[in-house]
């Protein structure tokens, strides 16, 4: 259930520390969100400085810069560094994203970088996806059948029924939707937000799997799956173009026309 105000140690303390870069090149500044649960105290924001002709063109490459030769304790999640893995999403001006993806020279101004909004903080830019994972566990994201194997071989698909997948497989389970819906941040303990209903409806999408009617009882609930009032937030922000409310809009679907 949403509360309505903020723990008092989540209050953000605008001044932390200043790291100016020498006078000279293309300087660039960084307004950072550092919180450290073993400090006991309040998250704060530091600021860098950094030459951008000494860096690499994407966020995730200032982020490195300033932990390998500023502050080696700034903390955040990241693997592939070319958009697969999803684990650098933080919220970038304003607007999650991955940070491997997003070119420093199409932000403007000062880059204010924190972490994907209404998450439990672990530290730094690391939200904590315990609950996030739990919701995806929930909907049993695996193949689920009945029937045997056709001769103990693949169970194949025409190359239609795998064209139904586009558009859902490609899902990396970033966050970044569920953490941009309105719905999700007031109701996440019920509403299972839009990256794990677009991950639902690919399976029930996949022509193979033969629990379609259960999936659709265990989302058929006021607050799991209708909570999405349509605000659209989750397609605006998904960096691999999905549409998680296309997704929703069709799992609605097939409940109202299995009702019929
Ligand atoms: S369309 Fe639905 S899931 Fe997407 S942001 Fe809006 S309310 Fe959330
Ligand atoms: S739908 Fe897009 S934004 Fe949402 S988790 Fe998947 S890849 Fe990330
Ligand atoms: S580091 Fe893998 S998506 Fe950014």
């Amino acid at each position: 259930m949403a509360t309505f105000t903020l723990p008092k140690n989540s209050k953000i303390r605008d001044k932390g520390e200043v790291h100016t870069a020498p006078d000279g090149g293309r300087i660039k500044k960084f307004k950072i969100y550092r919180y450290n649960p073993d400090s006991g105290e309040n998250p704060h924001y530091d600021r860098f400085e950094l030459d951008l002709d000494a860096c690499g063109p994407m966020v995730l490459d200032a982020l490195f810069k300033i932990k390998n030769e500023i502050d080696p304790t700034l903390t955040f999640r990241r693997s592939c560094r070319e958009g697969i893995c999803g684990s650098c999403a933080m919220n970038i001006n304003g607007s999650n994203a991955l940070a491997c993806t997003t070119a420093i020279e199409d932000l403007g101004g000062e880059i204010r970088i924190t972490p994907l909004p209404h998450m439990e903080v672990v530290k730094d830019l690391v939200p904590d996806f315990t609950h996030f994972y739990a919701q995806y566990a929930s909907i049993r994201p695996w193949l689920q059948t009945v029937t045997p194997t056709p001769s103990g071989k693949e169970r194949l698909q025409s190359p239609e029924e795998r064209e139904n997948l586009d558009g859902l497989y490609e899902c990396i389970l970033c966050a970044c939707c569920s953490t941009a819906c309105p719905s999700y941040w007031w109701n996440s303990d019920k509403f299972l937000g839009p990256a794990i209903l677009l991950q639902a409806y690919r399976w029930l999408a996949d022509s193979r799997d033969e629990m379609t009617g259960e999936r659709l009882d265990q989302l058929e609930d006021p607050y799991r799956l209708y909570r999405c009032h349509t605000i659209m937030n989750c397609a605006n922000v998904c960096p691999k173009g999905l549409s998680p409310a296309k997704a929703i809009a069709e799992t609605k679907k097939m409940i109202a026309e299995r009702a019929i």
